[in-house]
C-alpha cells in the first residue's frame, strides 16, 4: 500500500528477538527486551499475515540474532504458508549457522540470508564482537552457499580507527567469492550517538575506480552494487548518511514484542499484540501506521534515538 508520500510499502522487517549471541561495541544492547517479551511463532504468523493483506511482499526476519530462537524453523514454516509473500529472508551474524541449520532453514522456506561481518581478521573480529570466532562465521557463509541461501549478502560496517583499514580486504573477498559485500555507513545509534567514526562510502569507491555499476541494482534496495571483470562477486554501498534513501523507502518494522515501527529514525511505536486475534482491527491499525510513516530520518543531525540497532534489527 501507499503511504502519505506515495511510497509503495511492501517490505516488512520483523525482529523476532532482541537477544544476541554477540555483543558488538557499536551495536549496543541498551534497553533490549528479553525472551519473555517475545511473540510466539503463531503470533508472528498472525501479524505477518495481516501485513501481507496490507500489501507486504517481502519479509526479513532479523534480531538481535534470529538464530538464537530455538523455534526459528517453526516461525519460517508458519510464515511460508502465507499466500502472497514473494520473499522470505533473514539477517544473521552467521555464527550459529551450520550446514545442518542452513539446510533446515532452507527446507522450512527461507530463501536467502544476509550475514553481518565487520572484520576478516580473527583477533579483531573477536574484539569487535565481544568474543566471537571468525571461523564460525566463515563456516556459516560456506553453509549458506552450500544450502543455496543465495544470493548471499555480507554486511560490513567500517568505522574509523577500528576496521577502516580492511576495506580492500573485503573488496578482495568479493572478488574471490560468489557474494555481495555491502559497506554500510555507520548510523548514529546507541554507543555511536555522535556518528563520528563513519567512513563515507564515496571514499572507498574513489579508491577503486575500476568498479563498474551493476545495472538496476538499486531499484528495490538501498544498496548500489558494483563489480569488475573476472570477479566472482560484487560490492555494494548502503549510504544512509551521505546518500539518504528515505524518498524510496519501502519498509516498515515490527519489533520482538509486536510493536510496529514505521521508520528507523522514529521512536513512535504502535503495539499490535492486543489485536492479534482480530485481523480486521489489526489491518486497520497497520494501515493507519503505514499511511502516517514519517518522511525520513535525520541521522545526519546526530544521535538517532534512545535505543540501539540490536533492538530494531537494522
Ligand atoms: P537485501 O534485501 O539483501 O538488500 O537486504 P537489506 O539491505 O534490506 O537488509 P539488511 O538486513 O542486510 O540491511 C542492511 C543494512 O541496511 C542494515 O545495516 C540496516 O540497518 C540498513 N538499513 C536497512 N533498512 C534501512 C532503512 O530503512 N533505513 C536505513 N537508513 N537503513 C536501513
Ligand atoms: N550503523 C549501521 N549499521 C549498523 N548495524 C548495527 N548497528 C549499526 C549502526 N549503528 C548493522 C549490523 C548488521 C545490520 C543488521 O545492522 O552490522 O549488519
Amino acid at each position: 500500500m501507499l503511504d502519505q508520500f506515495s511510497r509503495q510499502i511492501n517490505y516488512l522487517r520483523f525482529s523476532v528477538t532482541q537477544r544476541c549471541n554477540l555483543s558488538c561495541g557499536y551495536c549496543g544492547n541498551q534497553n533490549c527486551l528479553s525472551a519473555k517479551d517475545e511473540l510466539g511463532a503463531y503470533e508472528i504468523q498472525q501479524i505477518v499475515q495481516a501485513f501481507v493483506k496490507c500489501g507486504i511482499k517481502k519479509l526479513r526476519l532479523t534480531g538481535g540474532e534470529p538464530l538464537v530462537r530455538a523455534d526459528l524453523t517453526e516461525i519460517i514454516e508458519r510464515v511460508a504458508t502465507i499466500e502472497g509473500l514473494d520473499e522470505i529472508t533473514a539477517t544473521s551474524n552467521g555464527v550459529l549457522l551450520t550446514h545442518d541449520s542452513a539446510k533446515a532453514l532452507k527446507a522450512a522456506g527461507l530463501q536467502r540470508i544476509n550475514i553481518s561481518l565487520d572484520s576478516l581478521n580473527p583477533l579483531r573480529y573477536k574484539e569487535i564482537t565481544g568474543g566471537g570466532k571468525l571461523d564460525d562465521v566463515m563456516n556459516g557463509i560456506d553453509a549458506a552457499l552450500v544450502a543455496s541461501l543465495t544470493p548471499l549478502h555480507i554486511n560490513a560496517v567500517l568505522m574509523k580507527g577500528i576496521n577502516d583499514d580492511e576495506a580492500d580486504d573485503f573488496i578482495r573477498f568479493a572478488r574471490k567469492n560468489p557474494v555481495t559485500v555491502r559497506f554500510i555507513e555507520l548510523m548514529p545509534f546507541g554507543p555511536n550517538g555522535d556518528g563520528e567514526a563513519i567512513v563515507p562510502n564515496s571514499e572507498i569507491l574513489a579508491r577503486h575506480p575500476y568498479l563498474l555499476p551493476v545495472e538496476g541494482s538499486s531499484k528495490s534496495q538501498p544498496s548500489v552494487d558494483y563489480t569488475a571483470k573476472n570477479w566472482q562477486g560484487k560490492v555494494g554501498f548502503i549510504s544512509p548518511i551521505t546518500e539518504k534513501f528515505c524518498d524510496s523507502c519501502n519498509r516498515v518494522r515490527v519489533l520482538s514484542d509486536g510493536s510496529l515501527l514505521p521508520c528507523l529514525g522514529s521512536e513512535n511505536k504502535t503495539p499490535l499484540k492486543p489485536f492479534i486475534d482480530d485481523e480486521q482491527k489489526l489491518m486497520e491499525v497497520i494501515k493507519t501506521a503505514i499511511r502516517e510513516k514519517p518522511t525520513g530520518h535525520h541521522f545526519e543531525r546526530g544521535c538517532a534515538a534512545g535505543y540501539s540497532l540490536q533492538s530494531i534489527g537494522g
